[in-house]
């Protein structure tokens, strides 16, 4: 069966950007591949159009631990959340021990506050992606990279904190680390991503997943 990659959902609404991270999320794993859990029922009856299509994501009010099947395989050990404060990094032959991934869906914050501890009473098994907190779809990329592709941690090419230029006097540095494309050295962001942050550059990052 193929990995399966879940967001679970930990806020009320859901903003443009995250909207942006989710889709490009299901570009990466597949729509079949990628689940979005604890939708509140008003979010999930109001969901964006972007995520709303067919085939696009399978969305639900259930929580990741009620999804068929997770539970057992919880159990066995084969669950693993993406913690940034778990001891042991993913590593390629974490391929064998797992079969789904889950990330928190969360109100990016800087510096962190450690609200991926919320899911840890699901008792999943911990690994780390380096100390440097990635947005949510640059961690799903790269624990796709890890797992599916066999780099390890180390290798996968990064750039942390990038500046995006928006001319010889305005730019924008973004608080987290990204999987860099090494053809043009720039942060590897969800399509619509750059123009959008563009339009907020006035506004703080502080409510940034
Ligand atoms: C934007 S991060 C939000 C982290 C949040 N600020 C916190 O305090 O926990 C969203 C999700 O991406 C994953 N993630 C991001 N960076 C990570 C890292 N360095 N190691 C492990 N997981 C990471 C985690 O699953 C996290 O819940």
């Amino acid at each position: 069966m193929a990995k399966q990659y879940v967001i679970e959902h930990m806020e009320d609404g859901i903003f443009p950007w995250v909207v942006l991270e989710y889709a490009a999320v299901s570009h990466d794993v597949g729509g079949e591949n990628f689940h979005l859990t604890s939708l509140s029922p008003s979010l999930m009856e109001s969901l964006p159009k972007e995520l709303a299509a067919p085939g696009v994501v399978q969305a639900t009010t259930t929580e990741i631990i009620n999804l068929p099947g997770v539970r057992e395989l919880a159990e066995q050990g084969r669950v693993c959340l993406l913690d940034p404060a778990a001891e042991k990094d993913l590593c390629p032959e974490d391929a064998v021990n797992f079969d789904w991934f889950v990330f928190g869906g969360i109100l990016g914050d800087h510096p962190p506050r450690d609200r991926t501890g919320e899911l840890r009473k699901y008792g999943f098994q911990g690994r780390r992606l380096g100390s440097v907190q990635m947005t949510t779809d640059t961690a799903i990329r790269v624990v796709k990279i890890v797992i599916q592709d066999q780099v390890p941690l180390d290798k996968v090419p990064y750039t942390d904190f990038p500046e995006l230029r928006w001319n010889a006097h305005e730019s924008t540095e973004m608080p987290f680390r990204y999987v860099k494309d090494e053809t043009t050295g720039e942060p590897i962001m969800p399509k619509g991503m750059r123009e959008l942050i563009r339009e907020d550059a006035n506004r703080g990052f502080d409510d940034f997943l």
